[in-house]
């Protein structure tokens, strides 16, 4: 079966969150059960590219309304990735130094219009396309209803939802740039009077997934405006929890860790990571060291933040450092706090992430909105005890230590709530044994790919075996 994923995001290509991980990730367990999934994402101009040779594989045009872009489809030379990757090049509209801006409608449209002409050309064409969030959303609507991709359109095609915040929305005076379809079924675009990416892409899919069954519940309730669709289509929908990269994620053999442990001598591995940020961030070595990992926006809490930490520093012996970056708001805020046991960096590093998973004792996660966070995971097999509200995907994968579990959960995102986790967190972490020996436990949880990633291969059978 061979499976060709249409992202807007790849790790290590190109990453702005989780997508990226996913996208990076998935395919190659897919090809370990047998499965040949490919991945075809925009080029971008940016390290990875500038860094990395390619071969030019195809090259044409395309019709956006009146205009004609020149487009490349570009496949990887170095195979290390594990799957082949093909990267669209559109001269001075797709290739930028970002991922995402205000130019989105024309610039996903056009990598979504080129990847469909490239498919058209193929003489072996996939046997399920699977697209990703809404920038990707418009193919399932275009391989079914487009004339010019008539012969895509047996072709089942599934969409995975990883963030329902986000919809693409465009005007109707943009409908022009859609190759042409039969105009009777314009409303498959459109959802409360403006054209919707990813409704589209929820009416038109053979299937929909969500990153985790308990996000797929919470649609149903609150997906910016998408509810009542959800509802409608619950039938073709499905949670699938997403996975971690085990390979990637190895405490064991991380080359940017400044230790590197298993579950055998985590105390100490950790210990050596812990020192590392302590020093770097001018923090005691002996008090918890509470993290914080991601984008500084409202879904992760992060507006609660300042009063957060100033109250936990008040009340309790810890630190606490943060990695990221966001609302401006937000960081001017964080830049006022003025605590010896507060630090962080405002920013995005990889490598620093990495350190942070390792060094840290527990991670926050007050997200208001998580489809599934992979932050969790991460920090699980680093042996940090994750301190997160339970929604979405941190409540199918954290149990609480009152039950039975490992982790500290909450169940409402505010200053009071969030304050008290901490402290509970803070809490435990003074019975040494009892601590060490769940940061061993949760080391060997096991949230690597290899479930989820067979999961996906049976929905793609089962809609090889349907006829739409
Ligand atoms: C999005 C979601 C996050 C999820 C990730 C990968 O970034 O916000 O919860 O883990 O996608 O699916």
């Amino acid at each position: 079966m061979n499976v060709l994923h249409i992202s807007a995001e790849c790790f290590p290509i190109a990453k702005v969150g989780g997508l990226a991980d996913v996208v990076g990730a998935l395919p190659k367990y897919q090809k370990e059960i047998g499965v040949n999934s490919n991945v075809v994402m925009p080029y971008y101009n940016n390290k990875f590219t500038a860094n990395n040779s390619f071969d030019l594989i195809y090259e044409n045009a395309i019709a956006l309304g009146h205009d004609y872009y020149n487009f490349k489809i570009l496949k990887l030379k170095d195979s290390t990735l594990g799957f082949d990757l093909f990267c669209i090049d559109v001269p001075n509209l797709v290739y930028k130094e970002y991922v995402y801006s205000n130019d989105d409608t024309k610039r996903f449209l056009a990598f979504q219009i080129a990847a469909l002409d490239w498919l058209l050309t193929l003489n072996e064409q996939p046997n399920i396309i699977h697209v990703h969030d809404h920038h990707t959303g418009l193919i399932p609507f275009m391989v079914q209803e487009c004339h010019k991709y008539a012969a895509l359109k047996n072709i089942p095609t599934v969409l995975t939802i990883h963030n329902a915040q986000y919809q693409g929305w465009f005007s109707h005076d943009s409908v022009n740039l859609i190759p042409p379809f039969d105009f009777s079924k314009v409303g498959l675009l459109d959802w409360k009077g403006i054209i919707n990416p990813l409704a589209a892409a929820i009416k038109c899919a053979w299937k929909v997934t969500t990153v985790s069954p308990s996000y797929m519940e919470e649609l149903k309730q609150g997906a910016n405006g998408l509810e009542s669709l959800l509802s409608h289509e619950s039938a073709k929908c499905v949670g699938i929890l997403n996975g971690i990269d085990w390979n990637v994620w190895n405490p064991e053999t991380d080359k940017m860790l400044k230790q590197n442990f298993n579950h055998t001598n985590v105390i100490t591995g950790k210990k050596g990571n812990k020192k590392y940020l302590c020093e770097k961030f001018k923090l005691a070595e002996s008090k918890p060291l509470f993290a914080f990992i991601g984008r500084l926006v409202g879904e992760k809490g992060a507006d609660l933040f300042p009063q957060i930490f100033e109250k936990a520093l008040a009340e309790n012996d810890i630190s606490i450092l943060l990695l990221g970056s966001g609302h401006k708001e937000t960081e001017a805020r964080l830049a006022n706090i003025n605590n010896k046991n507060y630090n962080s960096f405002i920013g995005y590093d990889e490598s620093l992430a990495h350190v942070i998973y390792a060094g840290a004792d527990f991670l926050l996660m007050p997200s208001r909105v998580e489809p599934c966070g992979l932050n969790q995971m991460y920090s699980l097999r680093y042996g940090t005890i994750p301190v997160v509200n339970a929604i979405g995907g941190l409540k199918d994968t954290i149990i609480d230590i009152k039950n039975d579990g490992f982790g500290i959960c909450h169940n409402t995102v505010n200053v009071e709530e969030v304050t008290h986790a901490i402290s509970r967190a803070t809490e435990y972490y003074k019975n040494k044994k009892v601590f060490q020996k769940n940061v061993t436990k949760v080391m060997k949880i096991n949230n690597s790919w290899s479930n989820s990633a067979q999961l996906y291969v049976n929905l793609y059978k089962s809609l090889q075996q349907t006829k739409k």
